[in-house]
């Protein structure tokens, strides 16, 4: 039987054949239109996990960019941070046809089932961000070095405390994490707890919640409203008659409910500062409150690159071509070690946001006024 990917891969090279022609000043269909894309007009299903955050949906407009710019047609889709929904809408992306599939999870557990449909129908499905766990129907996984972006929000504690300029504290620490579905989650604690244990373990860190351990601090699907009412629970709980110094937060949209709290119970004032607050994803409303001088750090991880690994995986899969790996260790989602683009993350506070952001044309000055 001719599957898809060999059809597809056909006419990839009928397209290599007639650029080849035209090169030479012929044109392979006589109307002078050429295919420069290789996909041969298929196209992919893009599943993205919510439309709640600004991240998101530049990941849903970045990732068509690149693909369009392919000559892939697209279909993209949020999931309203609902499994069920996820799987019912990449179900449809099935049934209609598509050629590839993009996905974000939503939880990564619950797209064994459908993904076997994607696999059954010889569709290839790359994991965008978030590892799909539990299924050897992952082809390839997207993402940036998510150890390393913990371990630049834990360093930046360190640093801000002046815990290793010798400063001894002892200092307060609440520790934040993200989603318990989200297979990241623990990456991203893993990566922080490399930098803020030592200190923990010398008395020179003291978390007064004692809530230590991953599952007391996950925050489940990243909201920012669960995260603002932990907050509170922890200041009204432990932070009576001292104050918070740092607060381990692992996204910025959660790093936006721990500042309400903070603000409600007086802190942002000479006489009670607001702690060092980290983040990730450089949304907007965060650099704009990093410069405002509230949240202290974001981690900011480039999309637009993001996007164009994503769309140069869904290229190769369907070309039988070899996309572009960095890590084929790493990521084992359980089933298999799934072959992985891992891009780089950068700090980012008020010392550099320009250079960073401004100068890397992430943003515009204007943007961030
Ligand atoms: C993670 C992602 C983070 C952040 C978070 C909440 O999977 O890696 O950058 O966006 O989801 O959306």
């Amino acid at each position: 039987m001719r599957t898809r990917r060999a059809a597809l891969a056909a006419t990839a090279s009928a397209v290599s054949l007639a650029l080849a022609l035209t090169a030479c000043g012929q044109n392979s269909d006589g109307g002078g239109k050429e295919d420069k894309s290789g996909s041969g007009g298929a196209t992919i299903g893009v599943a993205m996990p919510t439309k709640s955050s600004e991240r998101w949906i530049s990941d849903g407009a970045n990732v068509v960019k690149e693909l369009k710019a392919k000559g892939y047609k697209t279909k993209l889709v949020f999931g309203e941070d609902d499994p069920d929904q996820q799987v019912s809408q990449i179900e449809n992306m099935i049934t209609q046809g598509v050629d590839a599939l993009i996905v974000a999870a939503i939880d990564n557990k619950s797209l064994n089932n459908v993904l076997q449909q994607a696999k059954d129908a010889d569709i290839p499905v790359i994991s965008y961000d978030r590892l799909i766990l539990g299924t050897e129907n992952v082809d390839y996984y997207a993402s940036f070095d998510n150890e390393k972006v913990g371990e630049l929000q834990g360093s930046y504690i360190v640093d801000k405390l002046g815990l290793k300029d010798g400063e001894k504290g002892p200092f307060s620490i609440e520790l934040f994490a993200g989603s318990n579905d989200d297979n990241n989650t623990k990456y991203f604690f893993q990566g922080a707890m490399s930098a803020l244990k030592p200190y923990m373990d010398k008395g020179e860190l003291v978390v007064r919640s004692k809530q230590t351990a991953l599952n007391q601090v996950t925050t489940l699907r990243w909201d920012g409203g669960t995260a603002q009412k932990r907050m509170d629970d922890l200041l009204t709980s432990s932070y009576r008659s001292t104050t918070v110094d740092a607060v381990l937060s692992p996204y910025d949209g959660i790093s936006i409910g721990i500042l309400s709290a903070l603000k409600s119970d007086g802190y942002g004032t000479k006489a009670k500062p607001m702690p060092v607050v980290t983040g990730q994803d450089a949304e907007l409303a965060s650099v704009k409150s990093i410069i405002a001088g509230e949240q202290t750090q974001t981690v900011y991880k480039d999309l637009r690159k993001l996007a164009r690994i994503a769309a140069g995986m869904v290229d190769a899969a369907l070309n039988d071509k070899k996309p572009e790996i960095n890590d084929s260790t790493s990521y084992d989602n359980g089933v298999k070690v799934v072959p992985a683009y891992l891009l780089q993350p950068v700090s980012v506070d008020r010392s550099n946001y320009e250079k960073a952001l401004v100068d890397d044309g992430y943003y515009t000055e204007n943007d961030l006024k």
